[in-house]
């Protein structure tokens, strides 16, 4: 088929809600392979996660930092937050140890209600401190991009 024959052809497929013909659609390669859906994948490897404490460069403005160590230690339930032991305000983790190992405390978005009231500790919507907040594994990625950071700093 000429190019502009199989163009047409697209386009035809497209107005009339037709299926592209199998000849011209892109191979699709699955990430969970070349298994049928009824089968069951082995559960990956489990990564491992960096734990070098040396803060992450931002890669866009507003991004939450990611977390240059582990969280499996630090529980967040509906009783207690494990993160806050090092990331509340005025808190100095390893105080004996060199300045270096202080921990950032959490800004001071993190105290402001959905109202725009400042509060006296972190609101609840800043509580799952994961949810925004992620530890980085050594991990190739699962495909290819070209994203580029926004920010250099
Ligand atoms: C034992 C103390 C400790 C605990 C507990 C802790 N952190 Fe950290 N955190 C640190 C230290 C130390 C750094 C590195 C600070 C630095 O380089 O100035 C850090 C860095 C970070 C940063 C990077 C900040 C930035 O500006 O790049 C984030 C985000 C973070 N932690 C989130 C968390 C989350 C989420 C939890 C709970 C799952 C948590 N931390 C629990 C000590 C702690
Ligand atoms: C809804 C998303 C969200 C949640 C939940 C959240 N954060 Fe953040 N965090 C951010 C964003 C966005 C920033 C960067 C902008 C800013 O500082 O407000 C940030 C910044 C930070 C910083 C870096 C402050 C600085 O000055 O460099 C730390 C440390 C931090 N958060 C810790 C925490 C901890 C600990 C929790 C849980 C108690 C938490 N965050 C929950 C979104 C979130």
């Amino acid at each position: 088929m000429k190019p502009s024959t199989a163009l047409l052809a697209l386009a035809l497929a497209g107005l009339t809600g037709l299926a592209v013909p199998p000849g011209l659609a892109a191979p699709i390669d699955s990430l969970r392979g070349d298994l049928p859906i009824t089968a069951t994948e082995p559960a990956p490897a489990l990564f491992k996660y960096i734990n070098d404490k040396e803060n992450i460069p931002r890669n866009f403005e507003e991004q939450p930092p990611l977390v240059p160590h582990t969280t499996e230690k630090y529980p967040i339930n509906l009783t207690e937050n494990g993160c806050l032991k090092c990331h509340m305000e005025g808190v100095t983790p390893g105080k004996d140890e060199d300045e270096d190992s202080k921990s950032v405390p959490m800004s001071e978005s993190h105290y402001v209600d959905r109202n725009g009231v400042k509060q006296d500790k972190p609101v609840g919507s800043r509580h799952f401190c994961t949810q925004c907040h992620v530890p980085q594994a050594d991990a190739e990625p699962l495909v290819e991009n070209t994203f580029q950071a926004a920010l250099t700093k």
